[in-house]
């Protein structure tokens, strides 16, 4: 069964679908402007001059010309009652749906429910995206000077190595966190010049026909103090006990709490402060979670990070991060980089 075909056996009324990923995810369309309404008999693909002829190319859909304004068009146009993505679709565009006499149904989240199980072509594109970035981070490690450069300068290293081994773009602006810097877990690369001795975040993925990898690992630049190393190999644990926790059928909370009661039973209990991991697929952050307050169970096909870390303030943080493939027994791991120490030059 087709995506389309399977959002439609969940649905009460016909769904307009606004997110500009939802739409490429259930028919291939890439636009910046599109609107999917999936009814009882069909589904028809809205668009504007720009894109029509290659929404005309879109199998299964009826593509249908609007005007520049696709939803007010479409207050003009449809009539009765459909849902509308309540988490994407502004405020003012549904005033101005409704204002066009449309009985309109909030509902929430029904695409990214059936995004959040990966079939195969996407797990095998996924599988393209880790690749790369596994070689990008062999090619960083053995390539590539730390000391007595900025932040800057390796990060953008890195997008040279990931145009150079076939990525199209980076997932997200790679985080380069040296010492300090590393303990802000969502810090960026900055102009702080790389010291011998430290710890280095290094959080980089990049982007395969529109799927994304999104791996952590820490490296040292020489020998590390006592505190960095024992912060190291509790992360790590860490990181090895979720995994082996993992499977389909566990919660988010679950999963969590692997990881965290490790570090929570170490020195550096309370600096895990965010979730374990999130879903990964088109969107780098998507269902399922996994953290504290996560309300999903794991199912076979979710594609999830594993990322715990801990951050001593004004110090230095740690963050390991594999991306990883639910199944019923277990998981496949897509990472590849060693999570051995990696000195860096
Ligand atoms: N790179 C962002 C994250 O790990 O969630
Ligand atoms: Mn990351
Ligand atoms: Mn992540």
């Amino acid at each position: 069964m087709n995506r389309i075909d399977r959002l439609r056996e969940t649905l009460e009324e016909p769904l307009l679908v606004t997110s500009e990923t939802n739409v490429r995810y259930l028919c291939g369309f890439e636009s910046s402007n599109a609107a999917l309404l999936v009814e009882p008999g069909g589904a028809r693909l809205f668009t504007d001059f720009r894109y029509i002829d290659s929404a005309r190319e879109v199998p299964g859909v009826e593509a249908v010309e609007t005007k520049r304004n696709t939803i007010a068009w479409l207050a003009e146009h449809l009539s009765g009652r459909i849902a509308f993505e309540a988490h994407i679709l502004p405020i003012t565009y549904v005033d101005a749906l409704r204002a066009g006499g449309l009985d309109l149904v909030q509902r929430v989240g029904l695409v990214e429910r059936l995004r959040a199980v990966k079939d195969e072509e996407e797990l095998a594109t996924l599988r393209r995206a880790c690749a790369i970035t596994d070689r990008v981070l062999e090619r960083l490690t053995s390539e590539v000077s730390f000391v007595g450069r900025r932040e800057v300068d390796v990060a953008w290293d890195l997008t040279c190595l990931y145009h150079d081994e076939g990525a199209k773009s980076e997932a997200f602006e790679a985080i380069v966190g040296s010492g300090p810097t590393g303990s802000g877990p969502h810090a960026r690369a900055g102009e702080r010049v790389i010291q011998a001795g430290e710890l280095v975040v290094v959080d980089t993925g990049c982007t395969v026909d529109g799927y994304s990898s999104d791996y952590t690992r820490t490296f040292a630049t020489g020998e590390l103090d006592g505190e960095m190393r024992e912060a190291y190999d509790t992360v790590l644990a860490a990181q090895l006990a979720a995994l082996d926790t993992i499977r389909a059928g566990v919660t988010g909370v679950e999963a969590d709490a692997a990881a965290r009661s490790v570090i929570e039973a170490s020195p550096f209990a309370g600096l895990f402060g965010h979730g374990l991991g999130h879903g990964l697929g088109l969107d780098v952050h998507e269902a399922p979670r996994l953290s504290t307050e996560s309300a999903d169970t794991l199912e076979p096909g979710n594609v999830v990070t594993v990322e715990p870390g801990v951050y001593v303030s004004g110090r230095f943080g740690v963050r390991i991060e594999d991306d990883v493939v639910v199944t019923a027994e277990g998981l496949e791991n897509l990472t590849g980089f060693t999570k051995e120490l990696t000195v860096v030059a």
